[in-house]
């Protein structure tokens, strides 16, 4: 959704999100409080958002400023963040994509087993670049150096979720938080 692509001249914000002009430190002339968007020097570099969560496995083994440290340290900023057990009707919600598919229960079962981190992060090119990061869905066939070729058990318990384009970002950040709730 065009909405969630930011660029430096064209000032476009998200629906729920204050304008520059309401946000602290905000100076006429100074389009851009965040630093994220400081950073974004011309418009062919996108500023976007992207939904993560740090899953029940990660989590039990105290994984998650592991995880984020690797995060933070690919240049990615976390903008909006909460630890929560989520319900069996959320989990369901956010996985219907997968419904049909012959994991979804088993899916489901260790999204509610535990703690999850959902957080929102926002860079230049957040969303193919967290994907990166996180490395392929199955450990096995991930990267080097990626989260869950360092961290995960299994293809099940893979540490991590990460939105897998801008639609699907716009509609996962807002099944968790509120516009005031995330903080550039
Ligand atoms: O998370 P990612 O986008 O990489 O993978 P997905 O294909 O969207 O699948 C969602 C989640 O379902 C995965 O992260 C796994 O936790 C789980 N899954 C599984 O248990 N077995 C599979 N064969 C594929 C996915
Ligand atoms: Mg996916």
């Amino acid at each position: 959704m065009a909405g969630w692509m930011f660029t430096a001249r064209s000032l476009q914000q998200p629906a729920g999100i204050l304008p520059p002009r309401c946000l602290p430190g905000y100076k006429p002339g100074n389009a851009f409080p965040s630093p994220a968007y400081a950073e974004a020097k011309d418009d062919s570099m996108a500023i976007e958002r992207t939904f993560s969560i740090i899953k029940p496995d990660a989590t039990a083994r105290n994984l998650t400023g592991a995880i984020n440290a690797m995060i933070e340290q690919a240049g990615l900023r976390i903008v909006a963040q909460k630890r929560v057990r989520i319900t069996r009707e959320q989990a369901q919600t956010f996985y219907a994509v997968h419904r049909e598919r012959p994991f979804f229960g088993e899916l489901v079962d260790f999204m509610i087993s535990g703690p999850v981190v959902v957080q929102v992060l926002e860079g230049e090119n957040a969303i193919a670049k967290y994907r990166d990061i996180m490395g392929a869905t199955d450990p096995a066939k991930a990267a080097p150096g990626t989260i869950r070729k360092t961290h995960s058990k299994s293809i099940g318990e893979n540490s991590v979720h990460g939105s897998d384009a801008a639609a699907t970002a716009a509609v996962e950040i807002a099944q968790f938080f509120s516009g005031n709730e995330i903080v550039g």
